[in-house]
């Protein structure tokens, strides 16, 4: 595990270099989305390198991590809509080739992994962490071996989300989240921290026992996870 610590805005830079060494050589590279307020700085940054003519994600394919059940992508809180909007909207990539789990047909959640597998499988996969330890929406208890799967959200993760809704009630209950599994076949993993809020439980996931109660910790099982934090996300390490 290499582990980078730097201010925010220099962690978005750093990790955005990631991706344009990764579509040089690769330039139709199966990317990982995340959503959440931590990856707004990076996407930011992909979309800054795009308009210069430094990136490009023409022949890009992405999947991304999970989408709340019962909401459609116009839904200004799914996350087919934060993807447009935070990412997809700024850069060439082509959107038939972007893919979200699917909040309305859950039935189909189990084909997801198939797709990705199809794809040929995804290269460089980002992560957020909850306070909780969750990946994706794969909440404490989670099986290493889950795939693509319906989850209950847990109440503080409801709580904690509950911010970008008008009310808690507004909050869906239910997700479609990648499995830890579909997470850990990634051949490459960054996952980022920022702020003090996560400090705790960044130290329990890569410095702890690895246990499903941390469904993070499981990421120092791969063989190439890249750990970006700001000093303060980093200060119990
Ligand atoms: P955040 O969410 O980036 O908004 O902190 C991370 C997560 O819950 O996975």
């Amino acid at each position: 595990m290499k582990i980078i610590i730097d201010s925010e805005e220099n962690l978005a830079k750093k990790a955005a270099q990631r991706y344009v060494k990764l579509l040089r050589t690769r330039p139709d590279a199966i990317l990982g989305g995340a959503t959440g307020s931590t990856p707004l700085g990076l996407y930011a940054e992909l979309a800054r390198l795009y308009r210069a003519g430094e990136i490009s994600f023409a022949r890009a394919r992405s999947f991304n991590l999970d989408e709340y059940v019962g909401l459609d992508g116009s839904h200004d809180q799914s996350y087919r809509y934060f993807m447009n909007h935070n990412l997809f909207e700024h850069i060439d990539i082509d959107i038939a080739n972007t893919r979200v789990p699917d909040g309305i047909n859950t039935d189909i959640a189990a084909a997801y992994d198939k797709e990705i597998e199809a794809a040929g499988g995804i290269d460089l996969q980002l992560l957020g962490i909850g306070v909780d330890g969750h990946i994706g929406f794969n909440e404490p208890g989670t099986p290493g071996d889950s795939l693509t799967h319906v989850v209950e959200l847990t109440e503080n993760t409801r709580e904690v989300n509950s911010r970008f809704f008008s009310s808690l009630d507004e909050v869906p209950t239910h997700a479609v989240t990648m499995g830890i599994k579909t997470v850990m076949n990634a051949r490459s993993i960054i996952l980022m921290a920022i702020g003090k809020s996560k400090a705790e439980i960044i130290a329990k996931a890569l410095k702890g026992p690895v246990t499903t109660e941390v469904p993070a910790s499981i990421l120092q099982l791969h063989p190439f996870v890249e750990v970006y934090l700001d000093p303060e996300a980093a200060a119990l390490l």
